[in-house]
């Protein structure tokens, strides 16, 4: 898509993106300065030139006013104006529910389920706000047939089939609603750009309207956006940067559970997370996740521990299985999935150095179930756990959870919030812990789980057993 441009005919100034970072650039290069990426540049027309006399007329693109300065205290804002969606686990993804004028990226493989999703909670929300459903990838009988079949509540809900950003934001200019989605912001183009439809320099453009207008007129806007085979949003992560929250909405093949992971957002926790089941009547709220993330086996099995993570605001119950294998190669393999392989690396180190156990001729694999991103240290004393019992061969206790940072010099190290993680444990019927003594209760047991203090490296390979 980014041969190199003509000399275009319009003195209109131009940048070059970079679809990969979305990196701008005064001038075309083969390669992207930030990203090093080869051929991903291309040319799109800066704004201040872009006016189509369409645009011109809807009166949102590249008005200029003269900024004002204001003592900040003397500002009007609304406190956190927050809408539900109707939807527990989305207003939870979302901080509390949807902030009034914010514009949030909802982005996925295709398939996912976003149009479901927001067709679902836009129904709801309608009720209490005029909304607009703006469809560029299905007819309009296909979104009132989906609806229908969801048993959804069409009050208040006007939906339109257009691609245009000028005739949409001229539809919205007239019939006023106080929240958009627009599905999907690849199919958006503007008549100012020559670009095609689904290019970087269209859907960085059409995004860009569609922001000036929803903050100037306090509208709140929903873009759906599809992935592309990287995990980006497909072309521009320079849409990221316009927005005040990017969801992710994931889920593994053949699985009916879905994910929706809060990336980046201005109103709220990141790494939050809310999940949903994906069935006959769309999707379902999931409000015990902790179940579904375990691998299902009651027996303990070796190489299996099962951790509670924190993911955004809430404990989650996660199970790390490793595998640990005498290896051909004369440089054993360290596979790390849903964790970070520097992370093992260091482990290991420690367990050899500290603990008096080499794995130097074994390959391991290390392995987090259901597709979970492991990112906080109090992985690291489960992973060891995992690890150790996958080389003894030698499963952990029945019931068994783990949580706890792991030093270099092999002390265990405690984590934040360790009571509201036993407390998910103890929930959800286990029977023992294997915690920092930091993070222990000085009884030895809470609610019924008996608590394993443990302060060095040692101490805890005793209590695997
Ligand atoms: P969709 O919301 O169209 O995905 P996206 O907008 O992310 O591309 O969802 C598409 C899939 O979801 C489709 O394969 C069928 C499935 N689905 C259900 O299983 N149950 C339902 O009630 C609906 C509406 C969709
Ligand atoms: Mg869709």
């Amino acid at each position: 898509m980014s041969a190199k441009p003509s000399k275009s005919a319009t003195k209109a100034k131009t940048a070059y993106v970079c679809s990969e970072c979305g990196a701008d650039h005064n001038k075309w290069q083969g390669q992207c300065d930030e990203c090093g990426v080869w051929n991903s540049l291309s040319e799109i027309v800066l704004e201040a030139a872009t006016q189509s006399p369409a645009a011109r007329r809807s009166g949102w693109a590249g008005k200029v006013e003269a900024p004002k300065v204001m003592a900040l205290k003397d500002v009007r804002h609304s406190e956190d104006a927050r809408v539900s969606t109707g939807i527990g686990e989305f207003d939870r993804v979302l901080g509390g529910g949807l902030v009034e004028g914010a514009v949030v990226l909802v982005g996925g493989d295709p398939g996912i389920g976003k149009s479901t999703l927001l067709l679902q909670a836009v129904a709801r929300m309608a009720g209490d706000m005029p909304s607009l459903y703006v469809t560029g990838e299905e007819s309009l009988a296909q979104v009132a047939g989906r609806a229908v079949r969801l048993g959804l509540p069409l009050d208040g809900l006007n939906a339109l089939a257009e691609t245009g950003i000028e005739r949409i934001l001229e539809h919205a200019a007239a019939s006023k609603p106080k929240l958009i989605v627009a599905d999907s912001v690849q199919t958006l183009w503007t008549e100012s750009l020559t670009a095609a439809p689904g290019s970087v320099s269209q859907v960085r453009e059409s995004a860009a309207r569609l922001v000036r207008y929803a903050k100037e007129t306090g509208t709140a806007v929903f873009l759906v956006g599809h992935v592309t085979k990287e995990g980006g949003i497909a072309g521009p992560r320079v849409l990221e940067h316009m927005v005040d929250a990017v969801l992710y909405f994931e889920g593994e093949s053949g699985s009916r559970f879905r994910v929706l992971r809060a990336f980046k957002n201005r109103f709220g926790a990141v790494n939050e997370l809310g999940v949903f089941a994906m069935g006959e009547k769309g999707l379902k709220e999931v409000p015990n996740p902790s179940a579904i993330f375990l691998s299902g086996g009651s027996t303990a099995q070796p190489g299996s521990a099962v951790m509670v993570t924190r993911e955004g605001t809430r404990p989650l119950l996660v199970e790390v299985q490793a595998l640990v294998d005498s290896s051909p190669l004369s440089n054993p393999r360290r596979v790390a999935v849903g964790l970070e392989q520097n992370r093992l690396a260091m482990l290991l180190a420690v367990l050899h150095r500290h603990g008096g156990i080499g794995v130097g001729d074994q390959d391991v694999f290390v392995n987090v179930v259901g597709g979970i991103r492991l990112q906080e240290t109090a992985a690291d004393l489960p992973v060891l756990l995992a690890i150790l019992s996958s080389l003894r061969d030698k499963p952990l206790a029945e019931k068994t959870v783990a949580f706890g940072e792991v030093g270099l010099s092999g002390e265990i190290r405690p984590v934040p919030n360790g009571e509201e993680r036993l407390k998910e444990a103890a929930t959800h019927g286990f029977k023992r812990a294997i915690v920092p003594k930091a993070n222990a209760p000085k009884a030895g047991s809470y609610k019924g789980l008996e608590v394993i203090a443990v302060e060095r490296l040692a101490d805890a390979l005793q209590a695997a057993g």
